[in-house]
């Protein structure tokens, strides 16, 4: 029988098990992993959400090297963090593995093995390698470090400067050092198995930019960001090389051929192929077959990882699975550009930032800890450009949205349904005339919503909104999606404000306009609690409680678009909702400052540190000089003897310097800070062999050393109490 269901694959990118994440990694690859993954389970797909831990790699060994602790302790340690925490924050992966896992072991080799055995997808190479003679190995790009042949930075590292950015190979350090023994490494014979990537790039191309593979349609290439498709197209232009995809190195997956002892599978060609091995291990725990996800005609994959992941996902990965020759490829690769903090790039050595764990514990007293966080992440997705994640805009978010238009309008729903139906939803059918009449009445004074109207007015408007949140995530446009959701939430405040069901009760508590109203906001609220499901999922289990309605299950979407497209109700009439209870407690409470307080702090923590900074600020040093450098200056020790104004200069002093064996007239740029009287007898150091030159027609044969102070006023620098005139300074 031939299998009609979609199998969507979704990956977040696997983080490196040597440390905790900050909150632009989860604004970057897994939050957005999430929202798609629940959106997709509501509407009834069939999905599988995988993830886990980078545990190889030359991060991680030097990483223990440095704490004196063996690399298992430092995976174990962060990985067990990290899946916490993700747990925590509602991340709903369906498996959290880890590299090294026998299982990963298993796949990462046999996929390298098929690629060998191929026998043109491979090329091996022996190069000359840097190695440490006293630790007896090879030294891996980052345990080398060097000068910098670009910038002259003296710790730059063997396949990058940190400091100017380029990208470097160990071969070009200007002066290498072995960051193990310190010593100069020598150069060895190695030999390496290289990924002949070079020989992807017609189809990677034409896969990319058309979304053709072999010949045939694979995806509409408009559907992929404009900053992945373009990342991707500037590497196939700077043309594509062999890769080596083995290492020498005693942490990792050992190459699986025999003459390859003692070398390794390469981080980023090990890495990827754990999507795989934790969809082969989730798939024998659900008794599913793990090939639907990658290899069926019908399997959909999408990668959730950060612009810098990019090349490897859409170039490299891709193209070892086409080598191997069953995988399917990617359909999409929502990659995000970067988050910063409070307009800095996350820094942990300058603790400019605060990590997913970090923020759990400092805010473990503030309610809805967890959804805020998403809330305010998800408003400010760097989707397409880099954005800034900022304390005041998460107060923001939460008391405007959350605690204002979707807290307040869920309440007072509830509290009018208790007061007047006993919580019982009321019946609106009513006739139809009746609701048309309340419908026209609707005023429409909301243009962002630009509702009509006319028969059924916020039912359609109800509809359309939750139409284009389901649509706005499926084409990976998160933010707008959450526009979608603030409108509908909008839409019920207005909704509210427009009918008045209060004033009506007073007049009548039988008229029937308030029983239309509330069931018609009652749906309203029935829809939210499923809306705000992938975003924000703590408070829409909830909503659910509170409308005494069960948890989501997979498939509910689909029924509720249903229904909404046939004008059906999502919650009966007659059916029994809970009592009423805040959702969201606001941060600027006048009443309450428990939370604010707990933000004003992260606040005062920046401030304080910037404070610092200012203080104990180490300025940035010229290039460094050498010491025959140095030794060109010829400075002398002197005394000013005359000093003079410079007509309409109003900067410049005219000074005469007796050096003892001659004396020199020398232009200074003095005169807003000194005048002529006050300098005469002034003790100084000249620098003698300034080649001259002339200023305001006036030669000036030298130049005075002066010190700075923080307000910029130049200070004489002057020879020891009694030292004579003319003296050379060394
Ligand atoms: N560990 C890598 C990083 O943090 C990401 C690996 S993604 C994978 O940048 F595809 F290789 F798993
Ligand atoms: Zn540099």
């Amino acid at each position: 029988m031939k299998d009609k269901n979609t199998h969507h694959l979704i990956t977040s990118a696997l983080p490196y098990a040597n440390g905790a994440l900050h909150l632009g990694h989860l604004a970057g690859a897994y939050l957005p992993a999430d929202i798609y993954a629940r959106y997709l389970r509501l509407k009834g797909e069939d999905v599988a959400f995988v993830c886990g831990s980078d545990e190889h790699g030359a991060a991680i060994t030097m990483r223990a090297k440095k704490e004196g602790v063996s690399p298992r302790e430092i995976i174990d340690k962060y990985h067990h963090l990290n899946k916490d925490t993700f747990e925590r924050l509602g991340i709903s992966f369906d498996i959290y593995r880890r590299t090294s896992d026998p299982l990963h072991y298993e796949t990462a080799q046999e996929i390298f093995l098929r690629l060998y055995e191929k026998g043109d997808e491979f090329e091996e190479r022996e190069t000359e390698q840097y190695y440490d003679e006293e630790y007896k190995q090879f030294l891996a790009d980052r345990y080398i470090t060097g000068t910098c042949p670009k910038c002259g930075h003296e710790e730059a590292y063997g396949d990058q400067c940190e400091k100017c950015g380029s990208a470097l190979s160990p071969l070009e350090l200007i002066n290498p050092r072995s960051t193990l023994s310190g010593q100069k490494p020598s150069l060895k014979k190695t030999k390496h198995w290289y990924f002949r990537l070079d020989k992807h790039e017609g189809w990677l191309r034409e896969w990319i930019a058309e979304g053709r593979l072999d010949g045939q349609f694979h995806h509409d290439p408009k559907t992929w960001k404009k900053h992945v498709v373009g990342q991707c197209m500037s590497w196939l232009d700077g043309r594509l090389i062999p890769r080596a995809i083995t290492r020498d190195l005693d942490w990792g997956i050992p190459v699986p051929l025999p003459e390859a002892e003692g070398k390794v599978l390469y981080v980023w060609f090990d890495a990827p192929i754990g999507y795989i091995s934790a969809t082969r291990q989730w798939a024998s725990e659900q008794g599913k077959n793990w090939e639907d996800y990658w290899k069926g005609p019908n399997a959909r994959i999408v990668h959730f990882i950060g612009k810098d992941n990019i090349v490897f996902h859409c170039i490299v990965f891709p193209a070892v699975l086409k080598a191997h020759g069953e995988y399917q490829l990617p359909v999409n690769v929502p990659a995000n550009q970067f988050l910063n903090f409070e307009g800095r790039k996350f820094s942990k050595s300058r603790g400019w930032g605060i990590e997913q764990h970090e923020y759990l514990k400092v805010f473990k007293d503030f309610p809805n800890k967890e959804d805020a966080l998403r809330y305010a992440l998800l408003r400010n997705m760097p989707e397409n450009r880099d954005s800034d994640f900022r304390w005041d805009e998460f107060a923001d978010y939460h008391d405007k949205d959350l605690a204002d238009k979707l807290g307040n309008f869920v309440n007072r729903v509830l509290v009018l349904t208790n007061k007047y139906y006993e919580g019982k939803v009321p019946d609106a059918a009513g006739d139809k005339a009746f609701r048309q009449a309340q419908d026209k009445a609707f005023r429409q004074d909301f243009d962002k919503l630009s509702l009509t109207a006319q028969d059924n007015a916020f039912r359609q408007k109800m509809t359309e909104l939750a139409q284009n949140w389901a649509s706005e995530i499926e084409a990976f446009n998160f933010r707008n999606a959450a526009n979608a959701f603030v409108e509908l939430c909008e839409l019920g405040n207005i909704y509210l404000q427009e009918k008045a069901p209060w004033a009506l009760w007073k007049a009548n508590p039988e008229d029937p306009a308030i029983a239309a109203c509330l069931n018609d906001a009652l749906q309203l609220t029935t829809l939210l609690s499923l809306i705000t499901q992938p975003f924000i999922p703590f408070t829409s289990d909830k909503m659910r409680r509170l409308l005494n309605l069960p948890k989501l299950q997979s498939g509910d979407w689909k029924d509720m678009l249903q229904k909404l497209q046939e004008q059906k109700p999502l919650l009966r009439a007659g059916h029994q909702i809970g009592k009423p209870e805040i959702l969201f407690a606001k941060i600027y409470d006048r009443k309450d400052d428990s939370r604010l307080r707990i933000i004003e702090a992260q606040k005062a923590k920046l401030q304080a540190l910037l404070e610092e900074e200012k203080k104990g600020q180490a300025p940035e040093l010229k290039p460094t000089v050498k010491f025959e450098d140095f030794t060109k200056l010829d400075l002398r020790t002197g005394t000013i003897i005359a000093a003079e104004k410079i007509p309409k200069a109003n900067k410049l002093l005219k000074v005469e310097v007796d050096l003892g064996f001659e004396k020199r007239t020398v232009v200074a740029g003095i005169a807003e800070y000194y005048q002529p009287e006050d300098i005469i007898g002034q003790r100084v150091v000249l620098l003698a062999n300034l080649a001259p030159r002339k200023l305001r027609g006036v030669e000036s044969q030298g130049m005075l050393l002066m010190a700075d102070n923080a307000e910029g006023r130049p200070g004489f620098l002057s020879p020891p109490e009694g030292w004579p005139n003319g003296f050379p300074i060394r």
